[in-house]
């Protein structure tokens, strides 16, 4: 049996059963933070006061882990999109992601690990170099931190800043005011985490949100995201599977792979049975903890809505509102 065992994760709450229908895997995902309403008109307002716009982005997700809104708003002001979490992705997929992100005016990408401080400073360079008469004595250069709860903006503000300003944690919009951080390095930092949202219209991106963790974990359906989960290694990412559970072949289906993950992890009932939400649970726990390796959800050519994720999978019954 692996280490990382199959202890009950505390945070834990599935939505409530009038919330499924019993023939699909999928439970309904709630998830209504509503202080994000007024988004739209606050970031309009702070990208007028900026510079750059420093974009948080989960590198293994960096399409769903966006939001579109964004663009429209960014007007022409220069924006770095920060793929953060790279320890975490799978880097030739970052690498094209990079590539495709510079084709775009006015982006460039930047993968990184927000909690390596030589990796953040150059971020700090770059945005130097996007505002050239910027970051000097009495015109310091204004940048802004947006992204979805989740993608680490606390993380990368707190290594930015070198000391602890923004507060960190597991559960997504924990921060919910405006900041203003002076780096002392000539740059200005307007922190907004939690003032954009992700698309939850787009079911294959929700559940791809949900599989990393960036949505609220009272809102999930432990199975059915595990499910998912299990669906896309199988397709994308058999060889880390097969070692990090020591299994010579794959099954042909999610259930029965999560079934022998579970029983790997020591997730069984009373009688030996397994216990398939607890496999799903510690699968996710162990997936999003980088203990399969590097792991990427999306490919630039291969983004949200698209054939990547089991479409089959996220039927009618499982809108994520
Ligand atoms: P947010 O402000 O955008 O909501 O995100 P936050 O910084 O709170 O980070 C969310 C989680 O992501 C935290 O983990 C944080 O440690 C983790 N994280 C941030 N940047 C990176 C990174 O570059 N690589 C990896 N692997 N993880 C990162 P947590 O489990 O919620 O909290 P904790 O482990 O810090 O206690």
């Amino acid at each position: 049996m692996l280490n990382s065992g199959c202890a009950r994760s505390p945070t834990t709450r599935t939505a409530p059963a009038s919330t499924t229908r019993k023939e699909n895997k999928h439970m309904t995902i709630e998830w209504y933070p509503g202080h994000m309403g007024k988004a739209h008109e606050q970031i309009a307002e702070l990208v007028r006061r900026t510079d750059v716009i420093i974009e948080v982005l989960d590198a293994r997700l960096p399409v769903s882990s966006a939001n579109h809104l964004l663009a429209e708003l960014r007007r022409n002001k220069p924006c770095i999109k920060v793929m953060n979490k790279n320890d975490l992705a799978d880097p030739a997929v970052t690498k094209a992601w990079v590539r495709t992100f510079e084709k775009q005016a006015g982006i460039r990408a930047l993968p990184l690990s927000a909690k390596q401080h030589r990796e953040v400073n150059q971020l700090t360079k770059l945005c130097l170099r996007l505002a050239p008469t910027r970051g000097k004595p009495g015109r310091p250069l204004r940048a802004m931190v947006v992204g979805i709860p989740n993608v680490g903006k606390s993380t990368l503000i707190n290594t930015l800043a070198g000391k602890s300003l923004a507060k960190v944690g597991d559960k997504p919009a924990i921060t919910t005011s405006t900041q203003q951080i002076d780096l002392r390095n000539g740059i200005v930092l307007s922190d907004t985490p939690g003032l954009l949202w992700p698309d939850m219209r787009d079911q294959v991106a929700a559940y791809r949100l949900a599989t990393t963790g960036a949505i609220g974990a009272n809102a999930l359906d432990y199975t059915g995201v595990g499910l998912f989960a299990a669906e896309f290694m199988m397709r994308r990412y058999r060889e880390l599977l097969m070692t990090r559970y020591k299994l010579t072949d794959l099954p042909d289906n999610s259930t029965a792979l999560l079934e022998q993950i579970g029983r790997r992890l020591g997730c069984l009932v009373a009688g030996g049975e397994i216990d398939l939400h607890r496999a799903a649970e510690a699968f996710l726990r162990e997936l999003r903890a980088g203990k399969l390796g590097r792991v990427s959800f999306e490919e630039p050519e291969q983004a949200v809505g698209d054939s990547v994720g089991p479409e089959e999978m996220v039927g009618e019954e499982t809108r994520l509102t």
